[in-house]
């Protein structure tokens, strides 16, 4: 059976693949092409920020008791989600994509060095478990998003 990757390296993933989004989004000229990408990028991040929110930042508050890095990542998100919601009336709108793109590095730049080494080196926060339960929501989330 192939070594299954951890919490922290799937979330991770996630962000590679809004990340390589971000730079097809920005060499995209045709806008119809653009609106896809768009589209695709905040469906992406709401179903992460989601999955984060229910089960990756309470084990982790659990398990650390570091709220305030908790609750700095949550404000991040509300950030984005406040983008993306104006992005729904004016999804071509490139000030926006590039807005959002901003807000999005910023995050993930905090989880990849403050977060997810913290977590890494916490004793009782089983990753592999979560790793499964992330994907397991994820499933169904973008599931419900396809119907
Ligand atoms: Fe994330
Ligand atoms: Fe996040």
């Amino acid at each position: 059976m192939p070594q299954q990757d951890d919490a922290c390296t799937m979330l991770d993933e996630d962000h590679n693949k809004v990340a390589g989004l971000f730079e097809q989004y920005k060499a995209a000229h045709d806008p119809n092409r653009q609106r896809l990408l768009a589209s695709e990028i905040c469906q992406e991040l709401l179903v992460h920020m989601q999955i984060e929110d229910e089960i990756f930042y309470p084990a982790f508050q659990r398990a650390t008791g570091d709220q305030p890095l908790v609750q700095e990542s949550k404000r991040e998100h509300q950030e984005a989600r406040e983008l993306i919601a104006q992005l729904e009336d004016k999804p071509t709108e490139a000030r926006l994509m590039l807005e959002l793109e901003d807000v999005i590095l910023d995050h993930v730049n905090d989880e990849r060095e403050k977060m997810f080494p913290q977590a890494r080196k916490t004793k009782g926060l089983d990753l592999m478990q979560l790793a499964q339960q992330l994907q397991a929501r994820k499933m169904e989330l973008l599931a419900a998003h396809a119907g």
